[in-house]
């Protein structure tokens, strides 16, 4: 029921291991890639009694002198002074550049805890220990770290500050998605249906044909989901580690529409909820162009919704804002939106050539006024 997939990029090669009850091996997982008397383990502050707890032993029958901190996983907490916190401890405890840091946790966690590493000692072995679905399919694999900047009006800005900082090793332990809860749950299998659409449609068939499967969250099929996932990620980030083509770019589909709606807080709106809803709208554009056909739309809007995720907004939100957020969104470049549009099923393209009025017309589809 395990599986083991190599990530090649240019500046490092590691494996995703995928192992029911990893956690409880992570200190073996971690002496493995990166052998040293310290580490710093960083756990989302919800699970730090239960699996941190179980990964905090882990390490120590390691016989790592493990130290270890935790961190709310909030989009709010996912700024620069929450990365310095995480300074702040590996100085307190005195690790060293050989000195690993593990991040148990969701995408913030990982993101926050990659960037840490990345930036101490100019940079440290890290270990990515995902225990969200959204985490384990995307966030963990890729090395993509960052925090989010406040702007004055008060919206944040997503990832604006970050560095590409592989992982030494991802362990995903799929057991603990048993006791995810289920809001956070379908929020990764948003991320799925995206790699579906822009790779391989024959996932798109496997989540239609799994959905009772999934729902209630067989480990089987679970493992399998994920290491489809990784597998997809694992190939796209390989061509494209840095984002320099538009191959990675790619895994942005539907994330230009996702960002703006997040950048609303009153929405109230997780990021994974953000990219269903996101991709429903990047659906609309590549409909209007007729890259995609309505039977597309239609289909991958009930999929998303038969999972049990939002395809339209929670309040109607106003399009200028959400255009003004898109405009600031870190893919525009020379003052044009760089939309990524699925078409067909299991490709999909990096454009700048989707008329505003195609936007807001995308953006009043799915529920803004
Ligand atoms: N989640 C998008 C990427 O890793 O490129």
């Amino acid at each position: 029921m395990s599986a083991t997939i190599q990530v090649r990029t240019q500046s490092r090669a590691y494996d995703v291991v995928i192992e029911p009850g990893a956690i409880d091996r992570l200190g073996e997982h971690v002496r493995a890639v990166a052998p040293h008397r310290q580490s710093l383990l960083v756990v989302d502050q919800s699970i730090s009694g239960s699996h941190g707890a179980t990964a905090a032993a882990s390490l120590r029958r390691a016989a790592y002198d493990a130290s270890a901190m935790s961190l709310e996983a909030a989009e709010s907490s996912k700024v620069i002074d929450t990365v310095s916190r995480v300074h702040e401890a590996a100085l307190r405890h005195g690790l060293e550049r050989r000195s690993p840091f593990v991040a148990l946790g969701g995408g913030i966690v990982g993101d926050v805890v990659g960037f840490a590493a990345a930036t101490w000692l100019r940079g440290v072995p890290l270990v990515q220990c995902p225990t969200t679905l959204l985490a384990m399919v995307d966030a963990s694999v890729g090395g993509k770290t960052g925090v989010n900047v406040a702007h004055p009006s008060g919206e944040l800005r997503k990832n604006l500050v970050g560095a590409f900082w592989q992982p030494h090793r991802v362990v995903i332990d799929p057991l603990v998605l048993r006791t995810l809860p289920q809001r956070e749950f379908v929020c990764g299998l948003a991320e799925a249906v995206k790699h579906a659409l822009i790779a391989e449609p024959a996932l798109l068939d496997e989540m239609e044909r799994s959905i009772a499967a999934i729902e209630r969250r067989d480990p089987q099929t679970l493992t399998n989901l994920i290491a489809a996932n990784v597998r997809i990620k694992a190939a796209i980030v390989a061509a494209d580690e840095r984002e320099e083509r538009d191959v990675r770019a790619r895994l942005n589909l539907g994330h230009t529409f996702a960002h703006a709606f997040e950048s609303q807080t009153a929405l109230g709106l997780k990021h994974g909820e953000a990219v269903a809803i996101g991709l429903i709208a990047a659906m609309h554009v590549a409909q209007s162009i007729e890259l995609i056909s309505r039977t597309d739309l239609t289909r991958v809007a009930g999929l998303l919704a038969a999972l049990g995720l939002p395809v339209s907004l929670p309040a109607p939100a106003e399009i200028a804002r959400l255009m003004s957020a898109m405009r600031h969104d870190k893919k525009v470049q020379d003052g044009r939106i760089r939309l990524v549009l699925p078409g067909p099923i299991g490709q999909a393209h990096v454009r700048d050539d989707a008329s505003p009025d195609a936007v807001e017309a995308a953006l009043r589809a799915v529920g803004a006024a």
